[in-house]
């Protein structure tokens, strides 16, 4: 690597329209990237970090006080390939005057269409229904196989009505949905959604369906408890595809299996990629493996956006999706 030009470390394989940016801007020889099959080892980590100006980072890299350290003074930016950003001390970056930078918004309609996909695969018992098949069990056509529960017409609670929530809000419209939702923050939402807000309580009581897209914070760790299930309809549906310790799975586990709810649609987990063994054997539970923003096109565009805001970052300006203000 030459002296002087800004260094970059990638932690893992990216598509290439953002590598080719970083290549064009900075020199192939200048951006090292981490090859492995699987998430780089937090001690390799430390290791390559050393003497980078800019770090572009996965959502399974645990960015800490001690990366930072010993990346070295000169670390100006950590650009996450993701929109939540949890895996990262932002406060101790800000205090490093460290910008950090996520991919919002390209991934918003990728993860909203999944998020449809398990709202529809655990209301209708998509699971069980491939796994009888596969096992060669299905005995034909019977009046009482499988049943699930109707989505259209029903009411859509929604925990986080950010630009995700919004989207699948969007979509619920199509199926002639009541929508209900709760966010601690004001949302100017488009009046054209009829959506409404309400507490926490009402939520949990009087929707058919919740699906959560909040991000992942002190105050909605465990948000969703064995106290939330206990309120929500026997007959009702939980999604998840924005962090997994959003929900207490050892709490999920038992609402399931006790038909406190009636199915849960999960793409997300309190320590992936390990799954919780009991969840494993709750038929009434989809379990897919983090696949939200997983599409071509957006993947593609998250790699560019993660690029452009390394590159902005390095030549002196203020990254377009800096997530600490703060640190500049
Ligand atoms: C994926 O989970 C993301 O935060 O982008
Ligand atoms: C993420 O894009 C959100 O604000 O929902």
């Amino acid at each position: 690597m030459e002296k002087n030009k800004p260094k970059i470390f990638i932690t893992r394989m990216l598509p290439e329209r953002g590598l080719n940016l970083l290549f064009q801007n900075f020199g192939r020889e200048n951006v090292k990237i981490y090859l492995g099959e699987t998430p780089i080892p937090y001690e390799e980590l430390l290791k390559e970090v050393l003497g980078m100006d800019a770090l572009l980072c996965l959502l399974t890299d645990k960015i800490d006080e001690k990366v930072m350290e010993l990346a070295g003074p000169q670390l100006k930016i950590i650009a996450n390939y993701a929109v939540g950003f949890d895996n990262i001390d932002i406060a101790e970056a800000t205090k490093r005057k460290i910008v950090v930078t996520n991919t919002p918004g390209v991934l918003t309609e990728t993860t909203a269409d999944l998020a449809w996909a398990l709202l529809m695969a655990s209301a209708r018992r998509l699971g069980e229904g491939e796994r009888l098949v596969r096992a060669s069990q299905w005995a034909g056509w019977n009046p009482t196989l499988l049943l699930g529960v109707d989505i259209y017409g029903k009411t859509l609670g929604i925990f986080g009505m950010g630009r995700i929530g919004q989207a699948v809000a969007r979509r619920a419209k199509g199926f002639n949905m009541r929508i209900l939702y709760y966010d601690i923050q004001e949302q100017s939402l488009p009046k054209d959604l009829e959506a409404t807000k309400v507490d926490k309580d009402t939520l949990l009581k009087e929707s058919d369906f919740i699906t959560i897209h909040c991000p992942l914070t002190r105050s909605t760790y465990h948000a969703f408890g064995l106290e939330e299930f206990k309120k929500m309809k026997r007959t009702a549906c939980i999604i998840n595809t924005s962090r997994g310790p959003v929900i207490d799975e050892e709490a999920l586990v038992q609402a399931l299996n006790k038909g406190l709810i009636f199915s849960a649609g999960l793409d997300v987990f309190e320590k992936e990629p390990e799954i919780h063994p009991d969840l494993l054997n709750c038929p009434n539970a989809i379990l897919i493996p983090h696949l939200g923003s997983a599409s071509v096109e957006t993947r593609s565009r998250m790699a560019e956006i993660a690029a452009q805001n390394i590159i902005a970052r390095l030549n002196g300006q203020i990254p377009p999706n800096t997530v600490n203000p703060e640190a500049l």
